[in-house]
């Protein structure tokens, strides 16, 4: 298991690319399911997640490579055995997105219910329902999805809201199975994540007829067959709005390439409340902050809402604000791992239910910390940055799952990251 020993207080400066986008990425590449023959995706990132998927689309009967131009092959001919073993769906949640692909494309599937989460209690009710309006029939046996529509689906009017609104990979299941199944299917409250408007755009791409992209009414006509496709994913928002915090939190300045400011405005907006600076330039930004931070009141909701997968970030962030600053969870209202961490780093938070109260301190401190999600373990790395003496952060593969060598993009622009092998 990997360490990250960090070195601090740094002012970041320079250039950062933003990769492709992860949580874009593992629906498309599910997508490939619905098609026979070579696809081919561009600007995936290499992370293990992703790794993880390719593991489980190969078990699926696809072959799955790596071109050297960084091209991932996904060949889905041969589809043999559809289903999503507890081996592979306990390492990553996301693998439930292939349930909606192979139900529509083999009539049956088996897809291991995904456990605990450290973000959270995470029901996956309403992908049940909605593949069951579409005709499934579906039952759990033991801990596994056992989803069967032996005459194929049928088009139906949906509604796909839950108790905290949307759901991002609810809405991509049920809307890939739609995309084959007989007649119309309309999705209301749809997720409209850029990551979902970005998977219907490559449905279309090979085939598919699906209107209201970005909308929360997705109106899908079935085709009878889906065709392989050459697609690009797009940037990482999340690593974006990460890379943005870093530059914040350090009183730095960095211009981020590949970042499309459009799909970020929740983001944008707060930042430049707190008193950063963002300016577009070329096809991303420059961003750029002074050390001084203006407190800020932040909830978190779907897309075009702030999103939960910065609520973290953000926490580090208004840790050194002047003044309080509240953050309520409303996607994840358990997603608070980072908060005993941080406060090891001096920060000062109070927890109340679903809401934290930070108020802001003059410096964080160095400590030896625990990464416990993605995003937990992306906030404690700023903090990190911002902190006075070597911050250690054990279990960083939780940093790897969704930042590509998060140390080799951020030392060249100014941080002291060293990981170690232990
Ligand atoms: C996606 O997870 C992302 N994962 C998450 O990113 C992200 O935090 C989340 O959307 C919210 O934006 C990927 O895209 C791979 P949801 P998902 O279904 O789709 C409730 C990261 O760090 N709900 O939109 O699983 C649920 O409990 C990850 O990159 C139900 O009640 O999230 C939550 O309160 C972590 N029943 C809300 O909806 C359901 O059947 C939104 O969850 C499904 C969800």
């Amino acid at each position: 298991m990997d360490v990250f020993h960090i070195e601090g207080p740094v002012r970041l400066s320079g250039s950062v690319r933003i990769n492709g986008s992860k949580n874009a990425s593992l629906p498309v590449m599910a997508a490939t399911i619905l098609a026979g023959g070579k696809s081919v995706l561009s600007a995936v990132p290499h992370l293990s997640d992703i790794s993880v998927c390719s593991e489980l689309l190969v078990e699926l009967g696809c072959e799955v490579s790596r071109e050297q131009n960084g091209d991932l092959c996904i060949d889905s001919s041969v589809i043999d055995n559809p289903v999503g073993d507890y081996e592979i769906v306990r390492r990553m949640r996301a693998s439930i997105c292939i349930l909606g692909p192979l139900l529509a494309r083999c009539g049956r599937a088996e897809v291991s219910m995904p456990g605990g989460c450290a973000i959270g209690y995470r029901p996956i009710d309403i992908h049940i329902r909605g593949l069951r309006e579409l005709g499934a029939e579906i039952h759990i046996k033991n801990g596994y999805i056992i989803a069967e529509a032996r005459n194929g689906l049928r088009g139906r009017e949906i509604f796909m809201g839950g108790p905290f609104g949307s759901t991002v990979l609810g809405t991509a299941n049920v809307l890939m199975a739609a995309t084959l199944a007989k007649g119309k299917t309309i999705i209301e409250s749809a997720a409209c994540e850029p990551e979902i408007a970005d998977l219907a755009n490559c449905l279309n791409k090979m085939g598919a007829k699906i209107t209201g992209i970005g909308s929360p009414r997705l109106v899908i006509e079935g085709v009878r067959q889906l065709n392989p496709v050459e697609f690009k994913v797009i940037p990482d928002r999340i690593e974006a709005g990460t890379f943005m915090v870093a530059a914040a939190i350090t009183a730095g300045q960095l211009h981020l390439n590949n970042c499309q400011l459009d799909d970020m405005m929740a983001v944008v907006d707060k930042l430049r409340g707190i008193g950063i600076t963002i300016e577009p330039d070329g096809d991303g930004c420059v961003v750029a902050g002074d050390g001084r931070l203006k407190p800020a009141d932040i909830t978190t909701q779907p897309y075009p809402g702030f999103p939960t997968d910065l609520q973290a970030q953000f926490m580090a962030l208004l840790s050194l604000a002047e003044g309080n600053s509240i953050i309520i969870e409303k996607i994840f209202p358990d997603r608070f791992m980072h908060v005993a961490e941080l406060s090891r780093m001096a920060a000062n938070l109070r927890k109340e239910g679903p809401t934290i109260i930070v108020a802001g301190v003059k410096k964080l401190m160095a400590a030896p910390v625990m990464a416990s999600d993605l995003r937990a373990s992306a906030a404690l790395v700023l903090a990190g940055l911002a902190a006075e003496g070597t911050t250690t952060i054990n279990r960083v593969y939780h940093i790897d799952r969704g930042y590509e060598k998060i140390e080799e993009r951020l030392n060249p622009v100014g941080a002291k990251i060293v990981r170690e092998s232990v």
